[in-house]
């Protein structure tokens, strides 16, 4: 978040981000809804005046930080009554008033799709608790384009919800049905982030590649389509997106990593296991091979592409050789990096109930499969060395003179820059690969 408090009468907002990128963009925009009634962004939480934590509920860990987050809060807000706390997000949408009774210090609790009301609530002209799934769209009644300045990379939501209830996972219920944002308003949105200084835009969808809609051609669009228009607008540098369902890679999408300069040679693309077997226990409706066959024709399209998944390991009646069959296809794809997580039952989910693995058996298979993908990235970056890539500086490093940003495939990359810009887009030849970052050298 980028702009912080000059002014002493404006009131305080700290934001406590949690989860997924899709958190990062809503906590951006209800900064900004909060900034039109007079809040200010803080970094001290003990200054604040509120505070806001945007929550996630992926996994029993995540959901748990916010309890132990809000009892961190009791002597500030002992001291303080008058402090504000709020809880957004996806805790926010599936707990309800259930956060308020066993953490009473909390005073209002606002869902994914309801966020634009914040803003009222905190004014006490809405109810406290607010977690409906509402006809009308929050975009729609959030503050429009502001003047400030914006980091070279930014976030663009463009699809939210899911419909693919994967057996495992809570998204469907805490962001709801797939809703895909109307071409216009995200062409505008597009436009007004360049014009405050971005470059590189990210979209993002819990099924982002699922994404359709009404172009101004009066044609049905698909995700590919989009970003070929998105291409044509003049200073997006860069485009990625996330995340995406195999499911959802259309052949436009596909081609379009062939065609257009500006999309990223980078996909996360989440398989989540190499068993057809806990494939379908998973509701995922692909099978191993269709993956690797996607893969295939993906590579074909741009074969530099730099992938990367998502695994569960120990899902319910996962056995020794499900697991092998994930760790023949992690080695059969190669990944760039990839998210491991231990299966963690959620409640309402259709999994819950399902005799689960031993808890030492699922340690022990996790930590075999990130010992491989971990290789996979050593070896992944290590081939990155003695290559010149571009690279989008967004900050200065701790040493003098030094900047950091991305390079195309992604990676942190470290460059002597001493007079180089936040926002500058420059070439660089990769020199030395660390443990999650590269060094490289300016060659403009
Ligand atoms: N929409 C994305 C993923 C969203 S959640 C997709 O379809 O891939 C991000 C990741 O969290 C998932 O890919 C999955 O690997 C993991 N995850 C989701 N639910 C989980 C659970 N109950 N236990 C462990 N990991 C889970
Ligand atoms: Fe969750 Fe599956 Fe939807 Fe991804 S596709 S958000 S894992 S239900
Ligand atoms: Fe978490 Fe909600 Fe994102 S559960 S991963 S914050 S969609």
């Amino acid at each position: 978040m980028t702009q912080h408090a000059p002014d002493k009468a404006a009131k305080k907002l700290f934001i406590k981000t949690y989860g997924c990128q899709m958190n990062v963009y809503d906590s951006q925009r209800m900064a900004e809804a909060m900034g039109a009634d007079g809040y200010v962004l803080t970094e001290d939480q003990a200054d604040a005046d509120m505070v806001l934590l945007n929550t996630c509920h992926i996994r029993e860990k995540a959901a748990e930080k916010l309890y132990s987050d809000l009892g961190r809060l009791k002597p500030l807000k002992a001291e303080r009554p008058d402090l504000k706390i709020g809880v957004a997000g996806c805790v926010a949408q599936a707990e309800g008033e259930e956060i308020i009774r066993r953490m009473p210090l909390v005073d209002l609790v606002v869902g994914p799709q309801t966020y634009h009301r914040l803003p009222a609530m905190v004014r006490g002209e809405a109810p406290r608790i607010l977690t409906d799934f509402p006809e009308e769209d929050k975009f729609d009644h959030l503050p429009g384009p502001r003047a400030t300045r914006r980091a070279p990379a930014a976030f663009l939501t463009v699809q939210e919800g899911c419909d693919k209830f994967c057996a495992f996972c809570v998204v469907p219920y805490t962001r709801g049905a797939e809703v895909s944002r109307p071409v216009d308003r995200i062409l505008n949105e597009a436009r007004d982030l360049l014009a405050r200084g971005v470059r590189e835009i990210t979209l993002l969808g819990q099924n982002v590649n699922g994404w359709h809609g009404r172009g101004a051609d009066g044609r049905e669009w698909g995700f590919g389509r989009l970003i070929r228009a998105l291409a044509e607008i003049e200073g997006l540098d860069r485009i990625r997106y996330t995340t995406s369902h195999p499911n959802d890679m259309a052949d436009d999408l596909i081609s379009a990593h062939r065609d257009i300069p500006a999309l990223m040679p980078y996909l996360h693309l989440p398989v989540q296991s190499g068993s057809d077997r806990i494939l379908k226990a998973m509701n995922r409706k692909h099978t191993a091979d269709q993956y690797l066959r996607l893969i295939d024709r993906i590579r074909d399209a741009r074969p530099d592409i730099l992938l990367t998944s998502d695994f569960i390991v120990g899902f319910p009646g996962e056995t020794d050789e499900d697991h092998a069959e994930t760790l023949q296809l992690v080695e059969r794809v190669g990944f760039g990096t990839a998210f491991s997580f231990k299966y963690s039952p959620r409640p309402g989910t259709p999994a819950y109930d399902r005799p689960e693995v031993e808890a030492g058996v699922a340690d022990a298979r996790l930590q075999e499969l990130q010992a491989l993908l971990t290789r996979q990235q050593k070896a992944t970056q290590q081939a990155m060395v003695g290559r010149s890539l571009t690279v989008l500086f967004e900050k200065s490093g701790r040493e003098a003179g030094q900047m950091v940003g991305k390079s195309d495939y992604l990676h942190s990359v470290f460059v002597q820059a001493p007079r180089a810009q936040v926002g500058d887009l420059l070439r660089v030849r990769i020199v030395e690969s660390a443990a999650n970052s590269l060094r490289g050298e300016l060659l403009d």
